[in-house]
């Protein structure tokens, strides 16, 4: 990357943001964060909180006004956009980025071929329309790159507040007992983020990444749990109307319908249950197993599935 170049961060705080960050200070590369909370971001960076390779631009998504304000001067930019309806506003972020001169868009986006026909997944929906208005704008200049990095499954979703911790000791989901799943770490797709945004703008082009890192059987998922709490879990498949019950119908406070609905009766095709092959070459090591990501977490974990 060219010696000047300073790189804008929607969504840095984050799972997959915050790796990214960290990486490319580790690296000397100038960043700014477009943060709800400044205190977060010296806390999660505290040994660069001086630095003048941090910079924190205050906001919050639901007015683009300081953003846009802020993004000339920035060479490229990662985003992550959370909630079920974020389309328009990546499309907001992407054309004020390309106007203001930026040169490369990092979004993180989700595996596409979850979509199965056509508006059957709204997730899918979601992030396909942000997909498609960003790389066909024809105002996009023709210099400028878009790449996404589309992930599968979360492993941060285990530990995360709404995670549905066991009961009874007993992992319930709806896979047969060795049908593997595709899993994610949050800190590969922060750790790919800060390749391409730290390579040759034209080695990546408008590339979109699929990210699956580890392939687990639920079987082997309820013995990585056993080994984190010290005893046996056993792992029970259920029906997806089960799943629906008992996991996703407690998260419709905050979660729309038809994503839980989607989510609660999801299967992987096979493609997504393999690790990705581009992946270990891309980041230049093996990606992060389920085992490794939730035994950095234990004490997170063992908190939650005690309990
Ligand atoms: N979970 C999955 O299995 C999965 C699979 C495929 C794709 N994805 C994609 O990945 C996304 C989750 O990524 P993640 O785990 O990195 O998310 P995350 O850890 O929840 O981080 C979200 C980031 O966005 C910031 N943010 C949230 N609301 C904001 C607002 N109103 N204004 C300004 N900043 C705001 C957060 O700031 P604070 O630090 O202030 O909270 C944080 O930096 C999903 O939304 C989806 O698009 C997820």
């Amino acid at each position: 990357m060219a010696p000047q170049e300073r790189i804008f961060f929607v969504g840095g705080t984050g799972n997959t943001g915050s790796p990214a960050v960290r990486q490319l200070l580790e690296k000397g590369i100038p960043v700014t964060l477009f943060a709800r909370n400044p205190d977060k971001v010296q806390q999660l960076f505290s040994s660069f909180a001086s630095s003048p390779l941090l910079s924190v631009v205050p906001g919050d998504l639901d007015n683009l006004a300081p953003l846009i304000d802020a993004l000339p001067g920035h060479s490229r930019l990662f985003m992550v956009l959370v909630g079920h309806d974020t389309w328009k506003t990546k499309v907001a972020i992407a054309q004020a980025a390309y106007a203001a001169g930026i040169k490369q868009i990092v979004d993180v986006s989700a595996v596409l071929s979850l979509m199965g026909d056509w508006r059957t997944s709204s997730i899918i929906d979601n992030v396909y329309k942000a997909e498609k208005l960003i790389i066909e704008d024809p105002a996009r200049p023709q210099d400028a790159a878009y790449v996404s990095l589309r992930p599968g499954r979360f492993m941060s979703n285990i530990v995360a507040p709404t995670s549905r911790p066991l009961q009874d000791y007993i992992l319930r989901d709806i896979p047969a007992p060795d049908e593997a799943q595709g899993w994610i770490s949050p800190n590969d797709i922060g750790s790919l983020a800060a390749v391409v945004l730290t390579e040759d703008i034209a080695k990546h082009g408008d590339a979109a990444y699929d990210m699956i890192g580890d392939s687990v059987t639920p079987n082997q998922r309820a013995a990585v749990y056993g080994r984190l709490l010290g005893r046996p879990i056993t792992y029970q498949q259920i029906t997806p109307s089960e799943n629906f019950d008992r996991n996703y119908k407690p998260l419709l406070a905050f979660l729309p319908f038809r994503a839980a609905l989607e989510l609660a009766t999801y299967v992987d095709p096979p493609r997504l249950s393999k690790v990705s092959n581009t992946l270990p070459i891309l980041l230049g090591r093996q990606p992060e197993s389920l085992e490794q990501y939730l035994t950095a977490k234990k004490d997170l974990f063992v908190k939650l599935y005690s309990a």
